[in-house]
C-alpha cells in the first residue's frame, strides 16, 4: 500500500486497499499525464493507456502535431492557452496580460503521513494510515511552480488531493483559476450524478447521461450552497446501488465551487472540481504562494454502497475531530419552531423543565436573545444580551437550565451585520458592498467583510466574551444569507478578486480559534438550513444542521442524499411539530423520531404545548436513541430501498461493526391496497452468523438476510414507520 516510484519507467503509483490510482511523465520535455484509476492492480507496467506510441505521438519527435498533442493528452493537472482546447484546471495572468502556462514535471517527494494545509481545513492521518506523494511541476517562463499533493490512505479507498502554487518568479502574476483536481480518463458511457435542491429541500439525488462538452454543478453565492453540492459522481451506465464503477469528487471547502465533467471530441472525460474560476483572481507576489483547498476522490466497483462507505469512513476517522468526534451527543430541543422570536427567560424556562422531566438534556435558545432583534429585520452584529428578554442575562438563564440537570446551548451569526444594527451604524463599511452601489439586502441583513482584521477580531471578541458569560456548551453556528455585492472597502483594486476565498478562510480562522479556546464546546454548523453542509465545515462542527424542513417524509430524500457522502453522526435532524411548519404535513410522532434517529436528534417544538399523547411517547423516543446511538453513529451504513426513486417506500440499515447487530429502519409512505408483504434484502451482514429480530424467536443465517431477505408485512396507514433490530442470535 501507499506510494510507490518507478524510477526507470517514470511512473507513480498509489494504493489503497482495493483501488490503484497511477500518473507518469513522458517524453523528455516532461509532460504529466494520468495513467489509470480503479481497482487495484498489482503491477504499474500499464503506461501504454498514455497512447504515446500512437500518432500523433509526442512533441519531440512530432512536433508538426503538437496542437492535436496537447489536445488529446490525459494531463494530470492541465493549462491552458497552448493547445489542450478542454477546461484547464489552472490559468493565470501575467503582468503583460499573457494567459498561457504549461506545467512540466520537475521533481518529486514520497511523504509518511499527511502534512497539513495552511489556513484550510483537511483530512488528517499519520505515519500508519496514509503516504502523500509531492509532484512538482513547473512553468520556467510564467515563473511559476505547482505542488501537486495526493494521499493515499491505507484504511479507506481514498486519494486526496491538494495543489499548491508558488510565485517563483520576479514579477507578481494573478491567479484566475485554480482547482485542486483534475484527471483524464477514457469515456465508458458514464451518467452524472450530483445533489441539488433549494432552502428546505437540500441535496435531493440527480442521475443523468453525460453528454459531449462540459457539465458542471457550481456555486458562486459564497458558500456551498442549497441549490448545489460540491460533489460529483461519474457512474458507470450500469452501476448500481450495490455493483458497477463510481468516480467520486467531494471538495473540502465552504466556499465558491465548480465540479465539472467534459466529454471531448475523442471520447474522453476530464473530471475537475476546485473553487469557482468566476470572480476568483488571487494575486501573487514573488515567493508567495497558494494553498488550493483539498478533493476527496474515490473509486469504487462497488456501486454507490462502496462509494458511500469509503466517504463515511473517511470522514469519521480522518476529518471530524475533537470532544464529540466519538461521542454520544446529548438530545437537545431548541426553542426555534417553539417560539420563533416571542421568547423570554420564563418561557424557556417553562420548556426546559418540561424537557427535563422527559429526558431531554440540553436546551439551545435560537434567534433573538440579542440587541433589539424581535423580528428578522434587525441587531445582527449586536452581540450583548437583551436584558428585556432575559433579565439577570445569560448567567441566570443558564444557572437555572443547569440545576435542572440540561446543558445549555445559544445560536450565533456572526458573520453578518443588519442595516438596522448599533454595528452597521456604527461602521457602515464593515458590511461587503460596492462602495457607491446600494447593496442588495437578503433576510434584510447583510453580510460582513471578514477579509478585514478589525471585523474579524470584534466578531471573535463579541463570541468569546459571550461565551464566557455562562456555561455554554454548545453553540449553533448559523449564516442566513448568500454573498452578493462583492466588494471590500479594504481591499485594494487589484485584490478584490480575493474576497470570496479570503471570507471562507476567516470564517474557518474564527471556527478554529473558537474551538481552540472553548475545546469541549459542541459546535453545530448551520446555514438557513443546510446550505453549508460540507466537508470543511465538519472539520470544526462533528455536526451540521441538515435543512430548515423537519418533516419527517420531506427529510427521507434529504437525508437519503446527505447520507450518500456523510456519516449519520453528521446530520442535524430534529422531532418537529405538526402540522409542519414548512410543508403544512401530518405525520404520526413515532414515524418523526425515528426518522430524527438517523442523525443528532432533538426537538424542535414546544413541549409544553404538544398534545399529552406526544409527549407521553418523548420519554420511548429518548429511551429508543441511548439504545441505538452507538449503533447509529459508529456502525455502517446501507442503503436499501430509495423513496426518492420508488416513490413509495425508504428504508435504510446501519450493521455494527463487529456486525453482530443491526438497525434496519423502513419509513412506508404511502399505503396500498390489496398488497400484502414486501422482501427486503439486508446488507452488510456476516453471512456465517446467525441473527433474529429482537423479541421474535425465529433465527435467520446472515445469508439468508441478505439473499432471501424477510418479509415486511404492510402497515396501515401513510407515513407509517418500522424498526427492526436484528441481534446474533
Ligand atoms: C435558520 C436556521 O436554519 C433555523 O433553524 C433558525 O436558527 C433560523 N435560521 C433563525 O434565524
Amino acid at each position: 500500500m501507499g506510494v510507490t516510484y518507478d524510477e526507470k519507467e517514470r511512473i507513480f503509483k498509489l494504493d489503497t486497499p482495493n483501488t490503484s490510482y497511477i500518473l507518469g511523465v513522458v517524453d523528455e520535455e516532461g509532460f504529466l499525464g494520468h495513467i489509470y484509476y480503479g481497482k487495484k492492480l498489482k503491477n504499474s507496467n500499464v503506461s501504454y493507456l498514455l497512447r504515446t506510441q500512437e500518432p500523433p505521438f509526442v512533441p519531440s519527435k512530432n512536433n508538426r502535431e503538437r496542437c492535436s498533442f496537447y489536445d488529446r493528452f490525459p494531463f494530470e493537472y492541465p493549462t491552458g492557452g497552448v493547445g489542450d482546447y478542454r477546461e484547464s484546471a489552472i490559468s493565470i495572468r501575467t503582468q503583460k496580460g499573457h494567459v498561457a502556462s504549461q506545467l512540466l514535471y520537475k521533481d518529486y517527494e514520497i511523504m509518511d503521513g499527511k502534512p497539513a494545509l495552511e489556513g484550510l481545513p483537511a483530512t488528517f492521518g499519520d505515519k500508519d494510515s496514509c503516504t502523500t506523494l509531492k509532484v512538482i511541476c513547473e512553468d520556467s517562463i510564467v515563473g511559476m511552480q505547482v505542488e501537486l499533493f495526493y494521499t493515499a490512505f491505507s484504511d479507506a479507498d481514498v486519494i486526496t488531493r491538494s495543489v499548491r502554487v508558488t510565485n517563483t518568479g520576479k514579477e507578481a502574476f494573478y491567479l484566475t483559476k485554480v482547482f485542486s483536481a483534475s484527471f483524464d480518463m477514457d469515456n465508458e458511457e458514464y451518467d452524472m450524478l450530483s445533489l441539488h435542491g433549494s432552502w428546505a429541500r437540500e441535496r435531493h439525488m440527480q442521475r443523468k447521461p453525460l453528454g459531449y462538452g462540459i457539465q458542471n454543478v457550481s456555486s458562486f453565492r459564497g458558500e456551498s450552497s442549497h441549490q448545489d453540492h460540491p460533489f460529483l459522481a461519474l457512474l458507470g451506465k450500469h452501476t448500481t446501488q450495490e455493483t458497477g464503477d463510481v468516480y467520486a469528487m467531494n471538495f473540502v471547502y465552504s466556499g465558491n465551487f465548480r465540479a465539472q465533467a467534459e466529454v471531448s471530441q475523442f471520447d474522453s472525460v476530464r473530471m475537475s472540481m476546485g473553487i469557482h474560476p468566476e470572480n476568483f483572481c488571487w494575486k501573487l507576489e514573488p515567493q508567495e504562494s497558494f494553498q488550493a483547498p483539498e478533493v476527496v476522490c474515490v473509486y469504487s466497483d462497488k456501486g454507490l454502497d462502496g462509494m458511500t462507505t469509503a466517504f463515511h469512513h473517511l470522514y469519521k476517522k480522518h476529518l471530524i475531530r475533537g470532544e464529540y468526534k466519538d461521542k454520544k451527543r446529548p438530545i437537545l430541543i431548541n426553542n426555534w419552531e417553539a417560539t420563533y422570536f416571542d421568547f423570554d427567560t420564563g418561557k424557556l424556562l417553562s420548556i426546559a423543565k418540561e424537557a427535563s422531566k422527559l429526558g431531554i438534556e440540553m436546551l439551545v435558545m435560537d434567534d433573538g436573545w440579542f440587541g433589539k432583534r424581535n423580528s428578522d429585520n434587525c441587531a445582527l452584529g449586536d452581540w450583548f444580551v437583551n436584558e428585556e428578554k432575559l433579565p439577570g442575562g445569560l448567567s441566570y438563564l443558564v444557572d437555572e437550565v443547569n440545576k435542572l440537570g440540561m446543558k445549555f446551548g445559544i445560536w450565533m451569526e456572526p458573520e453578518m451585520i443588519s442595516p438596522d444594527s448599533e454595528l452597521y451604524r456604527a461602521h457602515p463599511d464593515w458590511a461587503i458592498a460596492v462602495p457607491g452601489r446600494t447593496a442588495t439586502e437578503s433576510r434584510q441583513q447583510y453580510v460582513l467583510d471578514l477579509s478585514r482584521k478589525e471585523v474579524i477580531d470584534y466578531v471573535y471578541e463579541r463570541i468569546s466574551a459571550i461565551l464566557k458569560s455562562a456555561n455554554i456548551e454548545y453553540v449553533k453556528w448559523d449564516m442566513n444569507r448568500q454573498l452578493t455585492d462583492i466588494g471590500s472597502y479594504d481591499l485594494p483594486a487589484d485584490r478584490q478578486g480575493e474576497l470570496y476565498h479570503r471570507y471562507v478562510l476567516a470564517v474557518y480562522a474564527l471556527q478554529d480559534r473558537m474551538m481552540k479556546e472553548f475545546p469541549k464546546l459542541l459546535l453545530e454548523n448551520c446555514s438557513g438550513g443546510g446550505a453549508r453542509f460540507d466537508p470543511g465545515m465538519l472539520y470544526y462542527s462533528p455536526q451540521i444542521w441538515c435543512s430548515d424542513d423537519a418533516d419527517a417524509i420531506e427529510r427521507l430524500e434529504i437525508q437519503e442524499g446527505t447520507a450518500l457522502i456523510y456519516p449519520l453522526s453528521t446530520m442535524g435532524a430534529h422531532v418537529s411539530d405538526c402540522p409542519n411548519h414548512t410543508v403544512g404535513r401530518v405525520t404520526p410522532f413515532e414515524t418523526r423520531g425515528i426518522v430524527a434517529l438517523a442523525g443528532t436528534f432533538g426537538y424542535e417544538l414546544d413541549v409544553t404545548k404538544i398534545s399529552k399523547e406526544d409527549r407521553d411517547k418523548i420519554p420511548e423516543q429518548v429511551a429508543m436513541y441511548h439504545k441505538y446511538n452507538d449503533l447509529v453513529r459508529q456502525g455502517d451504513y446501507y442503503r436499501l430501498a430509495s423513496y426518492s426513486q420508488n416513490h413509495k417506500f425508504d428504508c435504510w440499515e446501519v450493521v455494527s461493526e463487529d456486525k453482530t447487530e443491526a438497525l434496519v429502519t423502513f419509513v412506508q409512505v404511502m399505503n396500498r391496497a390489496n398488497f400484502k408483504s414486501r422482501r427486503l434484502l439486508l446488507k452488510g451482514l456476516d453471512a456465517d452468523k446467525y441473527y433474529k429480530i429482537e423479541g421474535e424467536a425465529t433465527v435467520y443465517s446472515g445469508d439468508t438476510l441478505m439473499h432471501a431477505g424477510i418479509l415486511l408485512q404492510n402497515m396501515w396507514g401513510d407515513f407509517q414507520a418500522k424498526l427492526l433490530h436484528f441481534v446474533e442470535a
